[in-house]
């Protein structure tokens, strides 16, 4: 029975997918190479380098490796030969605001991406803040459906917004996910919610993308700094605004994972704040929140320095720009101060972090006294990390108990302060059994949308905490990663977005079938094209398939 249902959506998909074939054009067979991931990239570490950052054959083979992906990874060069990312000459910098719109590509060329069909890429730079209030300029993607979602208790002449905060990219100008063929999370998160009907705004980050400012000076990615991450956010939907006047104006919503969960949480506080007062920032600000329906955070940071040695010293190398009497000596040993100029002088992404500080002690890198010694530490977790306080509701938290980034007691500890702050907003936190830090995002998809879906028609969301525990349709299952983050083996999980194999378990027979039902879903909305329920039709197929498969 299930297989009938299948194989008839297979066949529907394979008759839309022939359908496309335009038939009056003639073909001619493409030329054929070999491709390998490090295709356009032939980086290497120089003697030098080897030397000052005592690195072993080990991890000089592991870092020339996983820089020469991460290169191959971005259009045009990226950041830094793309010309998009040059700033435009401006007299005025210094009585800028942040929000402003500095440069708008309309279209961009996405020969040298890999966006799928049907959407539509732009870029902007605009300008951001930092954390002491300094306006930098930053880029910031948004990615357009073919055809917009449309929900009938909103004003159907606008799209409905995801403002999407990304994980760890990177910590340098080449990590800006406007940047990579992929958008960086591909398939797993903008491509499918622009197939859905979404409309994606994306910044990439103060840092990010943008590597400094018009006076020359390095615009520092203040990693893990909540605030700093929601300005970032903040700013780019008003900017997107300003760029592309009157198509975004309609309700948003902000989603997130990982740090940009952690940024995403933040956000919520952000709009909370500025929703509560009446200063004239929240009057600026005021068509930037337009609109606002909720936030989902996936595997979010709400404890800076528990994620991993190769986090806390990515974000320890920017304390200096938040507190002036920081210096690096403070926390790190000469071999970390050695491997972190490096990791400046190559523009390493968040893969080479993992090499050059999780494959020996934190001892090695950190002194002993790093925490306790100063008040650094401290002091940035107490404004830096998002949790226990007020928010622009509702939020709903989705946390996998596997996690070996984030973990799940340290998010539950957060909801649960939260809570107690704040008990009457609305708060949903879906705790996803057996899963890890990225295979969450794929396995949970059905359960935020359709919670986004419900915030988007306005239907009103309880008040109060209330959680929810999902399992795996298959119950226990195998050690493995989900289908989107495959790509071989062990060796080769450089290559996966969220870049960790993560022991705990997600199904893979589970996840090749969800992914399956999607691509027929988005089939089927084409055929039907402008049928409204076609897509909520299909999914409620895949869940019949999917329980009887687990029956
Ligand atoms: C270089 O690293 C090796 C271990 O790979 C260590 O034994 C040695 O002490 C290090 N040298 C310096 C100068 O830090
Ligand atoms: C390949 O890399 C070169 C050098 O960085 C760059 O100029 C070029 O645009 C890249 N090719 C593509 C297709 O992105
Ligand atoms: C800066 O100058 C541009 C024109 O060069 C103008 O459009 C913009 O409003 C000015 N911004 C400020 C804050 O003065
Ligand atoms: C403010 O932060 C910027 C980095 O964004 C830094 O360059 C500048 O020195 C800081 N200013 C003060 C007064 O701390
Ligand atoms: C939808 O929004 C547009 C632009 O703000 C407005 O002109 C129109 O009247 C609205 N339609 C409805 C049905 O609210
Ligand atoms: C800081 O000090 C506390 C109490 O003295 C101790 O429990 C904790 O482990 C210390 N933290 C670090 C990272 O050294």
């Amino acid at each position: 029975m299930e297989n009938f249902s299948a194989s008839k959506l297979f066949g529907l998909a394979l008759f839309a997918s022939l359908s496309y074939l335009p038939s009056q054009v003639q073909g001619q067979a493409a030329p054929v190479a070999l491709l390998n991931t490090i295709y356009n990239s032939s980086f290497s570490l120089t003697p030098e380098q080897i030397s000052a950052a005592n690195l072993s054959d080990d991890i000089v083979f592991r870092v020339n490796t996983v820089i020469n992906a991460d290169r191959s990874g971005l259009a045009n060069g990226g950041p830094r030969e793309d010309d998009f990312y040059t700033l435009p000459g401006i007299h005025n910098a210094s009585q800028l605001k942040p929000g402003e719109v500095l440069k708008i590509q309309e279209v961009t060329d996405t020969f040298p991406f890999a966006i799928s069909a049907g959407t539509t890429l732009s870029r902007i730079l605009y300008t951001t803040e930092t954390l002491n209030g300094t306006v930098v300029p930053a880029s910031a993607f948004v990615l357009w459906p073919f055809a917009s979602r449309k929900f009938s208790a909103t004003n159907g002449s606008f799209a409905p917004v995801i403002l999407w905060t990304h994980g760890t990219s990177g910590f340098f100008a080449d990590a800006a996910p406007s940047a990579y063929r992929s958008l960086y999370y591909g398939d797993m998160m903008p491509f499918w919610l622009a197939q859905a009907g979404y409309t994606i705004v994306a910044p990439d980050y103060a840092g990010l993308g943008v590597g400094q400012s018009w006076d020359g000076s390095e615009i520092p990615h203040q990693y893990f700094a909540g605030p700093s991450g929601a300005r970032d956010a903040i700013f780019s939907l008003q900017a997107a605004r300003t760029a592309f006047k009157g198509r975004l104006d309609g309700k948003f919503a902000v989603m997130g994972h990982s740090q940009g969960g952690g940024v995403a949480w933040a956000t919520a506080e952000y709009v909370g704040q500025l929703q509560n007062k009446a200063g004239s920032l929240a009057k600026e600000l005021g068509d930037a929140i337009k609109g606002y329906v909720g936030t989902v955070a996936l595997a979010p940071v709400t404890k800076a320095w528990e994620v991993g040695t190769f986090a806390t010293v990515m974000a320890g190398m920017r304390l200096g720009s938040i507190f002036p009497d920081f210096s690096l000596d403070q926390w790190f040993t000469p071999a970390g101060i050695a491997r972190i100029d490096l990791i400046r002088e190559i523009q390493g992404t968040s893969s080479v972090a993992q090499q050059l500080f999780l494959n020996s002690p934190a001892s090695d890198f950190l002194k002993p006294g790093w925490y306790n010694g100063s008040h650094h530490a401290r002091s940035f977790e107490g404004f830096a990390n998002p949790g226990g306080r007020d928010f622009a509701g509702p939020l709903m938290v989705v946390q996998g108990t596997q996690d070996v980034f984030v973990s799940h007691d340290i998010t539950s500890a957060s909801v649960e302060a939260t809570c107690q702050i704040s008990p009457d907003n609305h708060l949903t936190y879906v705790v996803v059994d057996g899963y890890g830090h990225t295979p969450l995002i794929s396995a949970t998809r059905l359960t935020y949308i359709q919670w986004l879906e419900d915030r988007f028609s306005g239907k009103t969301a309880q008040s109060g905490c209330s959680q929810v525990n999902l399992e795996s349709v298959e119950g226990s299952a195998q050690a493995g990663h989900s289908f989107p983050q495959w790509t071989s083996g062990l060796e080769h999980s450089y290559l996966n977005v969220g870049s960790v194999y993560e022991m705990g378990v997600s199904c893979l027979r589970f996840s090749l079938f969800f992914g399956g039902t999607l691509a027929v879903w988005q089939d089927v909305v084409m055929i039907i094209n402008g049928l409204e329920y076609a897509g909520r039709i299909t999914v409620i197929v895949g869940y019949l398939i999917l329980s009887k498969h687990g029956a």
